[in-house]
Parts: C-alpha cells; sequence; structure tokens
C-alpha cells in the first residue's frame, strides 16, 4: 500500500523530495504495485515535442493490482457498495472477491465478442455496477475503455465511437434518475447507424422498458455472462500501453479523446487517493461524481480499488426522492470521506438546511470538492452545516489530463482556507507564467497555471492526434504543461483557481467549448453565425450566454420559437448539459480588422459589466451599444 503522509512536516518533506528527485520519489511510491517485470527506465520526457514515458518497459496489468494484490487481505471485505436511484430498492455489495469473479466473467464475454488487446470499447452506461464491472474487464485484457457520460446525445456517441473506432459498446435498456427514468438504448441505436467499426451492442437490463432489439449486433449482458465461467488470467501490458480514451472539451473543434496510459495513471491515482482523502483501512469512501467523467474514473473506480478501499456508487441524483438524499447515504453507510462538486453544494444550499439537520453524520472526516471553484459561502455551509466544523475541506484542483489531484489540501495536514486548492501535491511543480512567458516567481501574483515537471498521471497524447495534444497544452507557453487555467499565488504560496483562460467554460463542474456549442447553433438555416460566452451562475458557477446572429431578428413569439429550437438543436448535437441558458439575438457581433469575435466584450456584457475595455478597434463599434441594449431588454424580461 501506498505510504500516508501525517505532518505538515512529512509533506514539506516529501515535497522536497518530490522536487530534488523526482526519479527516486516516483519509483519509491510506483514499488509498492505488483509488476511483472520491472520497469527499464523511471523517466522520460521532452515538453518541447509533448513526449512522456513513465516506467518505460515494466509489465504489469492494473486489474492483478486491484485484485490479485488485494485479495489475500481482502477477499471478503466490501469492496463497491452500489445505492440505487430509488431508496426502497435494495442496495447491492459485492465483496472484493465478487466483484473479481463479475470481472473476470465479463473479461470472458469481452474475449468471446472477439476483443482483443489494444481493441477499445465504448460503454455508454447509467450509474450502475455493470459500469465498474465492464470498465475492470477490459483492463483485465488490454481492451481500452472509452467511457461516454450517459447524458451525452446520439450524435456526441457516435462522434466518439467514429474517432475511437471501437470495437464494441456496452449499454443499458436506460437508466434511472430522480422521479424519471431515460433511454439508452433507443440513443445508442441512433448513434450505430453511424458507426460501421460496432461489431456487438452488450446491453444491460436496468428499466425494463420495452426496447428495439437487432439480433444481428444486440445482446443481452445476462444471457451473455450464462456462457462464459470465472477464470480470465490478466493479460500481460507494458506500463505504456492505453488505459483508456476519455473524450473532453477544448477551445476549439471536436471533443478530444485525452489519452491515459496504464502504469503512470495506477501510480498517481492510487498515491493521490490514499494522502488527499487520508483514506484508512474500513473507511467508507463516496464519491458523488460520475463515472462518465475522469472524477469517477480516479476516485470511484481505479483509486480506491488500487487501494484496496470500500468505495460507494451512487446511480441517482442528489434531491431525490429529497434534499437530503446525500446524508441520508452518509448516514445509511456511515461514509468517512465524501467527495462531491460545488454546484451540488450550491443546489443543495438552496433547499433549505433542515434536510442536513438532525441527521448523523458523524461518521465523516473528510469533505472534498472538485471540478470548479467553490465559493466562500458554499464551503463554510459544507463544512459547518455537513462537517460540524470538524471535517477539513479538501478543494481538489485537477483535470481529465492530469489522471489526478493537483493542487489540493491533503486532508487534516495541510490548514485550508476557504476557496483555495491550498498548495501542490508532492511531485507536482507549479508555475504561474504572464501572458508573455515570463516567470512570476514571487508571492501575490496571478497569471497563467502551468506545470514545469511531468507527474505519472499526465495524458501522454490525444486518440490519433499527437499534434493536437501538444498544440493544446505544450504550443502556448514552450516547455511547459499548460493547463488553461488562470490562478492566483497569495502572500502565503496558497493557490486560488480563478477559471478558465480558453474558450473553454465549466457549466456545473462539467467542462463545455464554446465552439461546439456555436457549431450546433450554428447548423440552424435561420442563423449565421454565433459567439457563445459563460458568465456568473449562482448555482451553477457558470452559465452559457449565446449571442446568436440572424439577418432578422425574430420578433416576440417567433424568437420563442427559435429559441427553443436552438436548445433543442444544442440537445441533439451535444447534450442537454450544453443548452444556453440566455439567447441573445443580434445582427452582428463585434470584431477586429482581422475578422476575430472580440469575445472580452461579449462577456463583459453577459457579466453586466460596464467596463468594456477598447473598442475603437472594433470595425463595427456601434454594434457594442445594441448588444448592451437587448442585452438589459432580456433581464427586464426575465424579472
Ligand atoms: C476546473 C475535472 C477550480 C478547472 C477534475 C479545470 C477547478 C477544469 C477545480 C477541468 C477546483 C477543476 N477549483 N476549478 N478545485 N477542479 N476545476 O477536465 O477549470 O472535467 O481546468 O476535470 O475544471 O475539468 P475536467
Amino acid at each position: 500500500m501506498i505510504p500516508k503522509i501525517s505532518t505538515l512536516g512529512g509533506y514539506l518533506h516529501e515535497y522536497q523530495k518530490s522536487v530534488a528527485n523526482p526519479i527516486g520519489f516516483w519509483s519509491n511510491i510506483a514499488e509498492t504495485f505488483h509488476w511483472r517485470k520491472k520497469w527499464d527506465e523511471v523517466l522520460n520526457w521532452d515538453f518541447n515535442k509533448a513526449e512522456i514515458e513513465w516506467f518505460k518497459g515494466g509489465k504489469l496489468n492494473i486489474t492483478e493490482n486491484i485484485f490479485e494484490r488485494n485479495l489475500f487481505l481482502r477477499y471478503e471485505q466490501i469492496a463497491l457498495i452500489w445505492e440505487p436511484n430509488d431508496p426502497n430498492e435494495k442496495a447491492k455489495t459485492y465483496t472484493y472477491n465478487q466483484l473479481f469473479t463479475e470481472v473476470k466473467k465479463f473479461a470472458n464475454v469481452l474475449k468471446n465478442h472477439d476483443v482483443k488487446k489494444g481493441d477499445r470499447v465504448a460503454i455508454y452506461m447509467p450509474m450502475i455496477p455493470e459500469l465498474t464491472i465492464a470498465m475492470l474487464a477490459c483492463a483485465r485484457i488490454g481492451a481500452i475503455h472509452s467511457i461516454v457520460f450517459a447524458g451525452f446525445s446520439a450524435n456526441a456517441l457516435s462522434e466518439r465511437i467514429i474517432d475511437a473506432e471501437a470495437k464494441i459498446l456496452i449499454t443499458a435498456d436506460g437508466g434511472f434518475r430522480g422521479s424519471k427514468s431515460f433511454d439508452l438504448k433507443s440513443i445508442a441505436d441512433e448513434a450505430l447507424e453511424r458507426c460501421p467499426s460496432i461489431k456487438s451492442n452488450i446491453v444491460v437490463k436496468r428499466t425494463g422498458k420495452d426496447i428495439l432489439w437487432h439480433k444481428e449486433i444486440d445482446f443481452w449482458w445476462h444471457d451473455e455472462m450464462e456462457k462464459v465461467d470465472d477464470i480470465a488470467l490478466a493479460i500481460t501490458m507494458d506500463a505504456e500501453d492505453p488505459l483508456f480514451i476519455l473524450y473532453t472539451s477544448g477551445s476549439t473543434g471536436k471533443p478530444k479523446g485525452v489519452v491515459h496510459t496504464i502504469g503512470g495513471y495506477m501510480v498517481y491515482a492510487a498515491y493521490t487517493f490514499r494522502n488527499v482523502f487520508q483514506y484508512s483501512d474500513g473507511d467508507i469512501f463516496f464519491c458523488a461524481a460520475d463515472i462518465g467523467w475522469i472524477t469517477g474514473h480516479s476516485y470511484i473506480v481505479y483509486g480506491p480499488l488500487l487501494e484496496g478501499a470500500t468505495t460507494l456508487m451512487f446511480e441517482g441524483i442528489p434531491t431525490f426522492p429529497n434534499a437530503g438524499r446525500y446524508w441520508k447515504i452518509i448516514e445509511k453507510y456511515q461514509v468517512n470521506q465524501f467527495y462531491t462538486s460545488p454546484t451540488a453544494i450550491r443546489s443543495l444550499i438552496a433547499m433549505g438546511q433542515n434536510w442536513v439537520e438532525n441527521l448523523n453524520l458523524k461518521s465523516l472526516k473528510v469533505l472534498g470538492t472538485v471540478g470548479e471553484p467553490i465559493n466562500e459561502e458554499a464551503w463554510h455551509w459544507y463544512h459547518d452545516h455537513v462537517g460540524n466544523n470538524k471535517c477539513p475541506i479538501v478543494d481538489t484542483w485537477w483535470q481529465t489530463e492530469t489522471g489526478g489531484i493537483m493542487i489540493s489540501p491533503l486532508a487534516g495536514i495541510i490548514p485550508t482556507k476557504p476557496a483555495f486548492a491550498t498548495l501542490p501535491l508532492p511531485g507536482i511543480q507549479p508555475m504561474i507564467l504572464d501572458n508573455e512567458g515570463k516567470k512570476l516567481n514571487a508571492n501575490s501574483v496571478e497569471g497563467n497555471l502551468c506545470i514545469k515537471y511531468p507527474w505519472p498521471g499526465i495524458a501522454r497524447t490525444h486518440w490519433h492526434d499527437h499534434e493536437r495534444f501538444k498544440e493544446s497544452y505544450f504550443s502556448q507557453f514552450p516547455g511547459y504543461y499548460f493547463t488553461g487555467d488562470g490562478v492566483k499565488r497569495d502572500e502565503d504560496g496558497y493557490y486560488r483557481i480563478l477559471g478558465r483562460m480558453d474558450d473553454v467554460i465549466n457549466v456545473s463542474g462539467h467542462r463545455l467549448g464554446t465552439a461546439e456549442i456555436e457549431n450546433a447553433i450554428n447548423e440552424h438555416p435561420l442563423v449565421s453565425e454565433s459567439a457563445v460566452v459563460g458568465y456568473s451562475h449562482p448555482i451553477k458557477g457558470q452559465g452559457i450566454y449565446a449571442y446568436v446572429v440572424c439577418t432578422e431578428i425574430p420578433k416576440k413569439d417567433e424568437g420563442m420559437e427559435l429559441k427553443n429550437s436552438l436548445r433543442i438543436g444544442v440537445s441533439k448535437m451535444i447534450s442537454a448539459i450544453a443548452k444556453p441558458d440566455i439567447i441573445q439575438f443580434t445582427t452582428g457581433l463585434p470584431k477586429t480588422r482581422s475578422g476575430k469575435i472580440m469575445r472580452r466584450i461579449l462577456r463583459k456584457i453577459a457579466e453586466n459589466s460596464e467596463d468594456y475595455g477598447d473598442i475603437t478597434t472594433l470595425t463595427n463599434p456601434e454594434i457594442v451599444k445594441e448588444l448592451i441594449e437587448r442585452h438589459k431588454k432580456l433581464l427586464e424580461d426575465t424579472l
């Protein structure tokens, strides 16, 4: 198991060590795992070429590190608790051995469907145990999973399947979310019309609703599981073989397939899990994210299970059957560490304190947040009402591309400050650069957050597009990994994340590219152009504001209709989470002489700011006044 840092002095010492000798530091941690063959070289890197390799030549299987390595001690320990959407449905638990059996059986199902090492498996599932089983079964046989969040549309799913050339899809008839159920199979069917690479579609029965069945490619999960035994040896993999692809939004174009490789990701997910949350044997860990995002990959599945933890997976939403659901779950299972998003906290604050009071949450030791900045009010509410003033809050900053947590307090060890992610984890060397690339070494500075040295969990490439990978993170500030985030370092050297510096917006902790949303809006025949920006939203962190150019501004009723159809269009092209909150129709957008949209001005208008900066360089400065007037009118209309 990974050694736990237990004091502030210990942290400072480890941090020093990790910077003075990163190779020695990480190889010591990697030694705690089971390698079929040890690596030849700990690290090989060149940020200018965007090339990074960790533990090269090492041979292993990550599931052997989850199961065989842990079984001796944890055969009968609960590995996974599954809490269903409906509290009246029976929860499920799997011991390490039971989960292992399911994983091996499903690995054999994959083999029966001709899935081989290196093949891609697309997974489009609700939060049910089969999702965890499917991903680990892929890892068992060396297939690369590509999980697509179940809220994505048929179009988004097909784009991801096509890009990864996935061989099979694993889905479900549907899922439950609060008082509603939703279909997945019908969406998958629509997506698969465009995906010739898919040879089989394995379907879990969850809702039991009627679905269309295509017998050439559709197979029930339960039928396939009947046909196999539970003997499946782990395939030997190279440390640098891909473990998974996870698509995420960037500032331009289509979502990018971030690739994580086995050895480095394993070491980093486990190290950060153990240390940030200070997990101890016997604790119950509850991460309320969805496995469709990186947080679920690293802190529901891989990190906890590698470390022999008991991890809790929840199918539902925080407000069903009422706004006390999270707290009820914590009470029911005596959860020790709880990890969620600031948006979830803000939405629960809005429902009132009663839901959290009168419950016994004494088991809680650590509270965590992830995905977006947490405002001070939400921080204090979480600290006072959920944590009863005694649980440290770990505000964890990281990204899909970083594989695991990068800047965060270690619970109970690094003193916290509301809204600050505090200090870098050992092995992480943040740098703040100004826009010209000058290093800002002092404290009390603000700028672009970069990382100057590799860590094992860093993504290695974009699936089949290394150039884009290089361009996305290593071109703005040569020699550094650029995160896309702005950051402030205060007088104590503490880091506070300020938000994205690029055209990515963060809505309820979901990362969305403005270009993707614009492309979806521009599909509409009445739209000639659009620009999407984020604006501060009291619950979601950021809301989506779309400026839509039409040759003629629609009249009131037509405008309402057009807004509806644009929102439906965005849901169909991407997902309901990408629907604009505010749509302003306009006849033009502020542009520079080279034809570039001045988004800065659009952001200011959306934020009700009066300071638009210099607009003299615009070809059409008169449009700004129009946009402001229409914005004010929109606000009046919504009041
Ligand atoms: C933002 C989620 C402030 C940030 C794990 C980052 C945060 C993006 C925090 C990555 C935090 C994540 N405070 N902002 N604690 N954590 N972010 O890839 O802008 O979905 O770049 O990974 O979320 O989002 P992603």
